[in-house]
């Protein structure tokens, strides 16, 4: 935690300066108070002298007001560092994550990295804000007041230090144990979020079968566990503030009475025994302002280490030291013995592929569902790295350029669409920033979106729902094979986005795309064979293994896995011909 908390703030000298100043300031007026006090009893009270209690009592009058003034001032520094400091480390974390690759990302999983830039966040900014101010107010109040104590009267002094003795080794031990526990609470966090996620976004599914009581059930369950975890940990903690009340009352009663035997006795005066108690509150809030530092502590604690994880997490795939740069590139993929597998996968998805896809050819990818296509094209846009061969582009190995470049070398239209809250415009335009309204009605007439675009109010400047929920699967996959194609890149490709397409529209599609990219390289990976039958080379992937590449009447004649796909699909495959 500390690591991570010096890492950020040394950015902010100047308000921690302020807050260091004013914290000072207050400290040095409060431990004046109480002498001020002293002062008053013994030659205003004690002599009757009016004039005297009055001045005095102004001066303390000021003297605490300008303690005040400095602790509101130090209060909103301090809110200002902590502030910014949770702000800046969820944009790192965000900045962090967004450069993941899938693996990296698979690793941790979207539910675990949303609690850990929001509620880990949250929790380090709740000690941050106590701790800067106690940092020094503590020590100095804490400290000076002892002092001063001390030289009150030193048999009382001796008595508060073993009361604070005790309540320490008490507090550190709770500290230890309830550790662990905080960090299992943060995990039950995770789990609910994860389901939570599940739930909205499955929502419709859960209702089509009816799943409502089992899911609510699944959902009641986890959040009956992270209840319990939470109360385990919080209870630990608990009796932090009881114990410190207790401990505090108990030293105070003791203090009255041997006081009251001191003055009794005339060791010491009434005034010296008041301000020697002043001192002894001051102490003692001061070590109220440590038990709150203390109880948040061991979650903000957990909370940083995770946090920190993500921060430092190495990059499972990294850009070379010096990277080859892709210029003029004309798209020409090689795969050259390229075999993988996922991580903790025993057996590899992809097996000893080699082929070609030639710039100005589109380059259809068939094989059953599960037979690794997808997997084939994430790693062209090396978002896995091979385990064995190379996959090179142009010549270029791709591993030897610099994974900005290469992808700005790749448009994608990915199996699942993805459409974000904006407009149609800005969807289509992620595609290419620069892209001029023309170039995106052109990309949407290719991919036969313009005529429901224009139906809609706004045209494009309508507006998308969440994730594109009021379009239709088809309308969707329409609008992300359009982002696709306004890239103008030089290799593009449509991982089984056509899917959701009827016959006739997937054609129409299909042949504005050859068209349109007569130079560019294209892959479009297929279930339906209609989809693909025109393709300059087909290659038919089987478990992982390329167990045919040609065109479509050559495989149907030599590759036996494609006839049987063929058999399987010829009912649409005829209807499909008759268009
Ligand atoms: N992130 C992952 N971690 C581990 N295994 C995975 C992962 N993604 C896919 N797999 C496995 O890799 C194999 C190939 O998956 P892939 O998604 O490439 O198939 P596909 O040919 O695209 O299938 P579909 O036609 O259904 O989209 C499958 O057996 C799948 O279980
Ligand atoms: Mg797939």
């Amino acid at each position: 935690m500390i690591s991570l908390l010096v890492r950020y703030l040394k950015d902010y000298r100047l308000p921690m300066i302020l807050v260091f100043v004013f914290v000072l300031s207050q400290a040095a007026a409060q431990l004046y108070l109480p002498s001020m006090m002293g002062d008053i009893i013994e030659n205003g009270v004690a002599q009757g002298n009016t004039p005297y209690i009055l001045t005095s009592g102004a001066w303390m009058l000021g003297v605490s007001l300008f303690a005040a003034i400095c602790m509101v001032a130090s209060s909103y520094y301090s809110a200002y560092v902590t502030a910014s400091f949770t702000s800046r480390i969820r944009a790192d974390v965000f900045d962090k994550v967004k450069d993941f690759s899938q693996t990296d990302f698979n690793q941790f999983g979207a539910a675990t990295l949303l609690t850990r830039s929001t509620t880990d966040a949250t929790q380090m900014q709740i000690v941050v804000i106590n701790g800067l101010r106690s940092l020094l107010l503590v020590p100095i109040t804490g400290v000076g007041a002892l002092i001063m104590a001390f030289r009150e009267n030193v048999m009382l002094t001796l008595l508060l230090l073993v009361s604070f003795l005790i309540t320490t080794l008490i507090i550190g031990f709770t500290t230890a144990r309830s550790m662990p526990l905080f960090k299992n609470m943060q995990q039950k966090v995770d789990r609910l979020n994860l389901l939570m996620k599940e739930k909205l976004t499955g929502v419709r599914a859960i209702r089509a079968f009816n799943r409502q009581d089992y899911e609510t059930e699944k959902f009641e369950e986890a959040n009956q566990e992270g209840f319990a975890t939470a109360l385990k940990a919080n209870y630990a903690v608990a009796f932090f503030a009881p114990l410190m009340q207790l401990m505090m009352n108990l030293t105070m009663v003791v203090i009255l009475w041997l006081g009251s035997q001191q003055v009794q006795q005339q060791i010491v005066s009434l005034g010296g025994l008041m301000v020697f108690i002043q001192y002894v509150l001051m102490f003692m809030s001061a070590l109220g302002l440590v038990s709150a530092l203390l109880m948040a502590y061991p979650q903000a604690a957990v909370s940083a280490a995770r946090v920190k994880e993500v921060l430092d997490m190495d990059f499972s795939i990294q850009d070379p030291k010096e990277t080859v740069a892709l210029t003029d590139i004309t798209g020409k993929i090689t795969f050259d013995k390229v075999s993988f597998g996922y991580s903790g996968a025993e057996i590899n998805v992809l097996e000893q592929l080699n082929f070609q896809a030639e710039p100005g050819k589109i380059t259809a990818i068939v094989g059953a569902t599960g037979s690794g296509k997808t997997t084939l094209v994430n790693l062209i846009m090396r978002l896995y790295e091979v385990s064995q061969g190379a996959i090179k582009i142009d010549g270029i190995d791709i591993r030897d350029c610099a994974q900005q470049d290469l992808r700005n070398m790749i448009a994608y239209a990915p199996q699942e669409s993805v459409l974000f809250s904006g407009t149609v415009l800005d969807n289509i335009r992620i595609g290419n920033q620069n892209a001029s309204e023309e170039e995106v009605q052109k990309a949407l007439a290719t991919a036969q979106a313009l005529d429901f675009i224009n139906e809609r109010e706004g045209q494009l400047l309508s507006t998308i729902s969440q994730g594109g929920k009021d379009l239709s699967g088809g309308q969707r996959q329409r609008l992300s094979i359009a982002r696709a194609v306004v890239k103008k890149a030089p290799i593009t490709i449509f991982d089984d986005c056509f899917s959701a397409l009827d016959f006739k529209t997937d054609s129409l599609v299909r042949k504005a795309i050859g068209e349109e990219f007569s130079n560019q390289t294209v892959l479009i990976v297929a279930q339906r064979i209609s989809t693909i039958k025109n393709a300059d080379l087909i290659l038919v992937l089987d478990n992982g293994a390329i167990v045919g590449q040609g065109r479509h009447d050559e495989l149907i004649r030599e590759c036996a896995v494609y006839q049987e796909i063929l058999k399987s699909q010829s009912y649409s495959d005829g209807k499909e011909e008759s268009l």
